[in-house]
């Protein structure tokens, strides 16, 4: 039996996928394919944050339906698939069941139920089971907690994955440890806020936060890097920052989500800090780190959105400087307090597209002149990518998240090896081992 899957949307929208693919490797015995055509079973693992992917679910399922073997199914699972539930369904007869983003661990189940639709939020999966056959390499996501119960303005995300829940630390530490023992060294730690990690646990728990869950985890033995996405600015306080700057196995590279630079917007979008809470956290954590890299996400064109809050936005860009920048046109979300607005504050979407331009453009220019100080550095890099044949490299990241490569040596999967950047190339950075 094989299987065919997409993957959309973010680092949780991949475990899920990793998840689903373990499960039906060990309980059904599918292998993966990458021709759909060939596939008994093909899966789209939905985003629904931004509206434009979501239009195009209907047409990919149309696609799928066309070029399929005869009796192969399809299944939409993800965010879409949690809001929509059985209205995919009825506009895609095609598809055979619909699982939402907080039940995959019920793909088993569902495979065999045609028209099946399993979506609901308070499916209590903090009972999480991780699969030891998944595949992941050097590099390994971790849920530590699912849902979220903030209530941004914009976001459809608490209507997609339900409630926050924590999953128990001694759950994670063992499946840290065995990530461990099949030759993992670097763990990304996954929620929607991961920095309010301990708040709620659907079992009786002791207490614990996230600055102690890195110290439970740092203490494994093997792993040696500790990354998380994504921390909410509003709970860094300074525990967080001072555990995340002396924790040696936690990466010096953080995302830290803006959304918006204006403390005005910032309060309509419901992100519970303001403008000079965000920098007073960013200086604070630099004043510890001066080489940490930041990365972020901004939303332009929030309804309301005047000029004044946008030159905000850039003022918070030019002096953080961020490492990486996901920058998105607002889009409203059913579902979302936003939404119900209408037009009210709209802002038009050519001025929105322009104010998109102007951000991307000066963080361009902020990229160019980092790669240019880069020269001359020195990285320890986890190599995560080798080519033997023909052009040889190795290609890693920086413990602060940068990508290196270096041309003609061939290191072993896994190796963390000391590389000096020797030269910048468009932005990509090209090193050589410091023996
Ligand atoms: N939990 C994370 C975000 C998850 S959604 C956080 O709090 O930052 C990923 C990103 O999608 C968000 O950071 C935001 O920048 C973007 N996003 C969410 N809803 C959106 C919308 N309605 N329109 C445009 N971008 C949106
Ligand atoms: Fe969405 Fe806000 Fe939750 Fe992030 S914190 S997932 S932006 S509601
Ligand atoms: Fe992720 Fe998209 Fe859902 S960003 S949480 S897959 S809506």
């Amino acid at each position: 039996m094989k299987l065919y899957i997409e993957t959309l949307g973010c680092a949780m929208n991949m475990r899920d996928s990793e998840h689903m693919i373990a499960e039906l490797r060990s309980k059904e015995g599918y292998e993966l394919t990458h021709e759909a055509q060939e596939a008994d079973l093909i899966l789209i693992n939905t985003c629904s944050v931004r509206e434009k992917p979501e239009r195009k679910l209907f047409s990919e399922i149309g696609q799928f339906a066309k070029i399929k073997k005869p009796g192969a199914k399809i299944g939409v699972c993800g965010c879409t698939a949690s809001h929509m539930g059985e209205e995919i369904i009825k506009k895609a007869p095609s598809v055979n069941f619909v699982l939402g983003a907080r039940n995959v661990s019920k793909i088993s189940e569902v495979i065999h139920k045609n028209k099946a639709v399993e979506v609901e939020l308070d499916y209590d999966d903090s009972t999480y089971v991780f699969d030891a056959s998944r595949n992941t390499g050097v590099k390994a996501l971790l849920n530590i907690s699912i849902g979220c119960d903030k209530k941004c303005a914009y976001c459809i995300v608490p209507h997609t994955r339900g409630k926050e829940i924590s999953i128990p630390s001694d759950m994670i530490v063992s499946e840290a440890r065995k990530l461990a023992q099949n030759g993992v060294k670097e763990l990304m730690l996954l929620g929607q806020n991961v920095n309010n990690y301990g708040v709620r646990f659907s079992t009786k728990h002791k207490r614990i936060n996230f600055a102690d869950l890195l110290r439970e985890i740092s203490d494994i033995e093997g792993i040696q890097r500790i990354r998380f996405t994504s921390p909410h600015p509003l709970h860094m306080d300074d525990e967080f920052l001072e555990e995340f700057a002396t924790n040696t196995k936690v990466c010096k590279s953080i995302h830290m989500p803006l959304q918006s630079g204006s403390s005005n917007i910032l309060k309509k979008m419901r992100r519970g800090y303001n403008k000079e809470w965000y920098l007073n956290r960013v200086q604070k954590l630099q004043s510890l780190l001066p080489n940490v890299t930041i990365g972020t996400d901004i939303i332009v064109g929030f309804p309301g959105e005047s000029e004044e809050d946008f030159d905000h936005t850039m003022d918070v860009l030019q002096k953080v400087q961020f490492d990486t920048l996901y920058s998105f046109v607002y889009s409203p979300r059913p579902h979302t307090e936003s939404h119900l607005w209408g037009d009210e504050g709209r802002v038009p979407s050519e001025i929105a597209s322009a104010r998109l331009s102007r951000l991307q453009a000066m963080h361009r220019e902020i990229l160019t002149l980092k790669a240019k100080k880069e020269i001359g550095n020195t990285h320890q890099v986890l190599v995560e990518n080798i080519k033997e044949t023909g052009d040889v490299f190795s290609e890693g990241r920086s413990d602060n998240g940068k990508l290196i490569k270096i041309p003609d040596e061939v290191f072993k999967i896994g190796d963390i090896v000391s590389v000096k950047v020797i030269h910048n190339e468009g932005g990509s950075l090209i090193g050589r081992p410091v023996i």
